[in-house]
């Protein structure tokens, strides 16, 4: 594995050793036993969009890793002055050891990992959100005991996180299910990769979407980026909310998964996040696992064989 840019690119075999790796990173985080396999290494992080849980769990992840985390604001990079992403990886790769990006466009994505010369990992671009997912599929499988047939049904926008849960989820055996409004339906490229596959559906009616299902996942109605259209998709996405009638006719052990900052009365209701807090913060502490679990593999994949 050279880059982690998006799940398309990796078999279920890579995802399930980077979870299968996660697990043990947890278990070594929680009985302090010290895992520093990149001393001496340094990850660049690049923002030009705002992160709590992205950057703090990398950021501390490199340290318990024994590297060096570098935060840097697109605004405060010649980047935010137009300097080539080209020019910018060919820089960055003779100083750094690995670049995590979070930016607008995946093609930035891919560029940098085409002309840069070090591992470049995406921490979340207007297509897709892979570290999220790994962290997402390391606690259903924590809480199920297993991914293979378990039904995963997102509700909502069809942006970054249904992209990348549609790609996650079917690469490992889930059967995944999508409600989202006609018009909002996720990426063309992710709906040719799904298509044909019986594990997936897609639809508009989100208790078709919900029923017998083994996890409830949602997100906001607008991403970052979206905030002019904020009040528009409040309108469409009103039906398009995880409250007590929808959980209702899920299984009943449903676990409910959102990758945060979520807004309580929009797409979730307060009484469905709290009753199900446990599992969604249980979800936004296995970033930090499954992202060591990225940056071992790829910025020093000696360790771990
Ligand atoms: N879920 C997630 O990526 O959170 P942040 O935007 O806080 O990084
Ligand atoms: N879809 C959201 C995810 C945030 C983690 C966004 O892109 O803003």
């Amino acid at each position: 594995m050279n880059h982690f840019l998006k799940l398309l690119d990796h078999s279920c075999d890579e995802i399930t050793a980077l979870l299968n790796l996660a697990d043990q990173l947890k278990y070594e985080n929680k009985h302090n036993i010290p895992h520093h396999h990149l001393a001496g290494k340094t990850l660049a992080m690049i923002f030009t969009k705002s992160s709590t849980r992205t950057r703090v769990s990398f950021e501390t992840g490199m340290y318990q890793l024994g590297g060096f985390p570098m935060f840097l604001s697109g605004n405060d990079l010649q980047l935010g002055r137009g300097e080539p992403i080209a020019d910018t990886a060919r820089v960055l790769s003779r100083y750094v050891n690995g670049i995590m990006i979070r930016t607008f466009k995946q093609q930035d994505v891919e560029d940098l990992a085409t002309y840069g010369s070090i591992p470049i990992i995406n921490g979340l671009t207007d297509f897709a959100h892979p570290c999220q997912v790994l962290a997402d599929l390391m606690t259903i499988r924590e809480h199920k005991g297993r991914l293979d047939g378990i039904k995963l049904c997102y509700i909502g926008d069809g942006n970054n996180m249904a992209n990348s849960l549609i790609v996650g989820g079917l690469k490992t055996g889930m059967k995944v299910s999508i409600g989202t409004p006609k018009a909002y339906q996720p990426d063309k490229t992710v709906l040719d990769f799904a298509e044909g596959n019986p594990n997936f559906t897609l639809t508009d009616d989100i208790f078709e979407a919900a029923a017998d299902a083994d996890v409830i996942y949602t997100d906001v109605w607008a991403s970052m980026g979206q905030e002019g259209e904020a009040e528009e998709r409040k309108k469409v996405f009103k039906g398009y909310h995880v409250g007590r009638e929808l959980v209702a006719v899920a299984k009943p052990d449903v676990m409910l998964q959102h990758c945060l900052p979520a807004h309580r009365g929009e797409e979730i209701s307060d009484e469905m996040f709290e009753a199900h807090a446990n599992e969604i913060f249980d979800e936004a502490e296995n970033r930090l696992h499954a992202q060591k679990a990225v940056l071992l593999t790829l910025m020093n994949p000696d360790a771990i064989r």
